[in-house]
């Protein structure tokens, strides 16, 4: 069967590391409150020169080299960002540029936090097809650049970055490697609870992100429960079959909740959070590549990834590596 089989892993950060302390000498917060309500420790912030694109090429340079793949041979490029550096063309466009990529498709994703996992599935479906037969798919933020840095509720929470994955159509066994099952989710009813009050149809600004942390926070646990749940049933597995869970790293008291309400042993959960704040698109990809050049994750394991975003977005996929 032709399945999607990861190859490679690749991530990127800003220069610039700013902890809780540094943090709250510019906004009324302290160390203590963000790691207990958090988990965050610091967080890296673009400077001048870095952007999300820039971000990316790294990110994917990175992964094209983990895979030992040419630029050249990358038919498709699916970037999921919220934060791109022009309203168009597409950042995915930029990196097809950056890395000498000729022809093939490129574009990008808006799902925000769970761009990622759109993202790869719309990779994984158009390779299926045969579209193409290697795809870069990246997320990659610079949400600092639409965090209200007055706004101690939001301005905590997040960080900028990249991540990377490089993915090819192989013909493998049944128990081979590869993308086994991928759901996705779509809820326009709490749009409010999380978004940015600005965009070039309604306001012509970029705009601010404003969010209703604990109502987010709510529908994320019961959200991501449930969406593991049907994707282990897809594969008829259960929770124990898995060796990490790869989640969208938001705050260390969602990844607990989620993973106390499937009975995951936290041990088996990757956490970057406390290093990286939550980097939207990025956190994924960013929490794979830590986790798989630090030797955690081998080939051959099953890999479950998970994020919830705004708009309410939401998904699950496993992998085996
Ligand atoms: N420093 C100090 N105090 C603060 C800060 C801060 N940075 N931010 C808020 N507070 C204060 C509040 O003003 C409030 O004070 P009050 O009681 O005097 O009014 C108090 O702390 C409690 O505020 P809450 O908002 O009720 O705190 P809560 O325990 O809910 O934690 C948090 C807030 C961390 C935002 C939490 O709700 C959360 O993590 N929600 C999930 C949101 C999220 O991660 N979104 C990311 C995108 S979606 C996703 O990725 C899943």
């Amino acid at each position: 069967m032709i399945r999607s089989v990861l190859r490679g892993t690749g991530s990127a950060l800003p220069r610039n590391c700013v902890t809780n302390a540094q943090l709250a000498e510019r906004v009324d917060t302290s160390d203590d409150w963000i790691v207990e309500r958090t988990g965050i420790r610091q967080r890296y912030i673009a400077g001048e020169g870095e952007t999300t694109s820039s971000l990316a090429i790294e990110a994917a340079r990175r992964a094209l080299e983990a895979a030992g793949v040419e630029a050249s041979e990358i038919g498709l490029i699916v970037l999921a960002t919220a934060t791109p550096d022009y309203t168009f063309p597409a950042t995915a466009t930029q990196v097809q540029q950056a890395l000498g990529c000729r022809g093939g498709v490129a574009f990008d994703v808006q799902a925000v936090c769970s761009g990622f996992l759109y993202a790869m599935a719309t990779a994984d479906s158009l390779l299926r097809t045969g579209m193409a037969k290697k795809a870069l798919v990246i997320g990659a933020e610079t949400f600092s650049r639409i965090l209200d840095w007055d706004d101690r509720t939001t301005c905590v929470l997040f960080g900028d970055g990249a991540g990377a994955v490089v993915l090819e159509a192989q013909d493998v066994a049944e128990d081979g490697p590869g993308i086994l099952a991928t759901r996705l989710h779509a809820d326009g009813e709490h749009c409010d609870l999380l978004h940015v009050d600005g965009g070039p149809s309604s306001t012509g600004t970029v705009g601010k992100l404003r969010m209703k942390g604990r109502e987010v926070f709510r529908h994320a646990v019961v959200n991501l429960a449930e969406v593991l749940r049907e994707v282990l049933a897809d594969v008829d597995m259960g929770i124990q079959a898995v060796d990490w869970v790869v989640p969208h790293q938001a705050n260390a008291r969602i990844l607990d909740a989620t993973a106390r309400k499937l009975g995951l042993p936290a041990e088996r959960v990757v956490v970057t959070v406390d290093q990286h704040a939550n980097t939207s698109a990025a956190s994924v990809p960013l929490a794979l590549d830590v986790a798989t050049r630090d030797g955690r994750i081998k080939p051959g394991d099953l890999v479950m990834f998970e994020a919830m975003g705004g708009g309410f977005t939401w998904g699950a996929s496993l992998v085996r590596m």
